[in-house]
């Protein structure tokens, strides 16, 4: 046996306990629990400090483990699961009772997902029991791409935290409606919408919140991944004023790098999957640099770079109260 396998049969008998590990996942690290034992899923929620209206995500080894938490797999759910999972996509399907409250805030409905790395599908074949898990950060701030991320924010919080290295897509799953037709785009993530609506096509948006008013649906705050120090999207960098408080999060190649206190580059050829890998840890290290503003270059409004903004918007937004 490896240590790695050790780890991960501790972890097992740890969520099988009640415990909590933090996990890599493909996306982001992930704070899981067993989804089944809402003891501790109210511990996910104490440690993130989320509130408790914001649903968690199921993880579950496949198609079939899905089954058993949902009252029906629609058509569409099995044509996306053949072509996105395992992977960063998430459903959200009508659920049957042996899914807690406390996992879905109380709606109907749950959040399914069937991770793609390694490590979280040994987790969970190893556990046996469906996995919730959020993001493991505190709540509103960046989510984890490494390990070190993980313990720096939640370190003695969380019973263990298996490093699996850096996480390969950097932004959190697409979540995707099916309860009403057509299927509903909640939140832009690392799949595509392009390549949704070419496996089931129409995927209706909901109506943009600037946050004042009642949410289309949970979880879609409007501040949320935000760094500490304020930051401001500007639609080209240009013609930005040297500043040597100011960090830039560039989208591509940048050059003006002795005019700003720091300068992160999140792909220098532009290419849209290696940024969004580089995103949030590129948001941590400018956050940590003692700045007084973060000026972002916006990412191509297609395929994962609509991901990639989305989360600049939120991080750019002010707190909402
Ligand atoms: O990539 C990911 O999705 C990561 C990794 C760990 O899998 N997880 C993650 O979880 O980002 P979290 O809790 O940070 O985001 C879950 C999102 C929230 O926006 C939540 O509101 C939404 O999914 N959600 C969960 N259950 C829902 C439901 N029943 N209806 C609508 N939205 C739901
Ligand atoms: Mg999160």
């Amino acid at each position: 046996m490896s240590d790695l396998d050790r780890l991960i049969a501790d972890a097992a008998r740890c969520l099988q306990a009640g415990g909590l590990v933090a996990l890599p996942t493909e996306t982001v690290y992930g704070l899981g629990a067993d989804a089944l034992n809402p003891l501790a899923v109210a511990r996910i929620f104490e440690v993130k400090q989320r509130p408790y209206f914001d649903p968690l995500i199921v993880h579950v080894t496949d198609l079939d483990a899905a089954r058993s938490l949902v009252t029906h797999v629609p058509p569409a759910a099995v044509e996306l699961s053949r072509q996105f999972w395992p992977g960063p996509l998430t459903v959200v399907l009508e659920k049957l009772p042996v899914v807690p409250d406390i996992v879905t805030a109380g709606l109907p409905s749950v959040a399914i997902r069937v991770p793609a790395h390694p490590i979280a599908q040994a987790l969970l074949r190893a556990a046996g029991c469906p996995i919730a898990a959020p993001s493991a950060n505190l709540f509103g701030r960046i989510s984890p791409t490494t390990a070190a991320h993980v313990r720096e924010q939640l370190g003695s919080l969380v019973d263990i935290v298996i490093d699996g290295g850096p996480c390969r897509v950097g932004v959190e799953s697409t979540v995707l409606s099916l309860l009403e037709a057509p299927p509903v785009l909640l939140r832009h993530g690392g799949v595509a919408l392009e390549d949704l609506a070419a496996v089931i096509g129409d995927i209706a948006l909901p109506a943009a919140t600037d946050g004042s008013g009642p949410l289309p649906a949970p979880g879609m705050l409007t501040q949320h991944y935000a760094p500490r120090t304020p930051l401001r999207i500007v639609s080209s960098l240009t013609d930005v004023e040297t500043a040597a408080d100011a960090g830039i999060l560039a989208f591509r190649e940048f050059d003006r790098r002795g005019d700003f206190g720091r300068v992160e580059i999140l792909s220098p050829t532009g290419n849209l999957a290696e940024a969004a890998a580089n995103l949030f840890a590129a948001m941590r290290r400018l956050d940590a640099a003692g700045l007084q503003l973060i000026l972002a270059e916006p990412a191509p409004d297609t395929g994962l770079g609509r991901a990639i903004n989305d989360r600049l918007q939120r991080a750019a937004a002010k707190p909402t109260g």
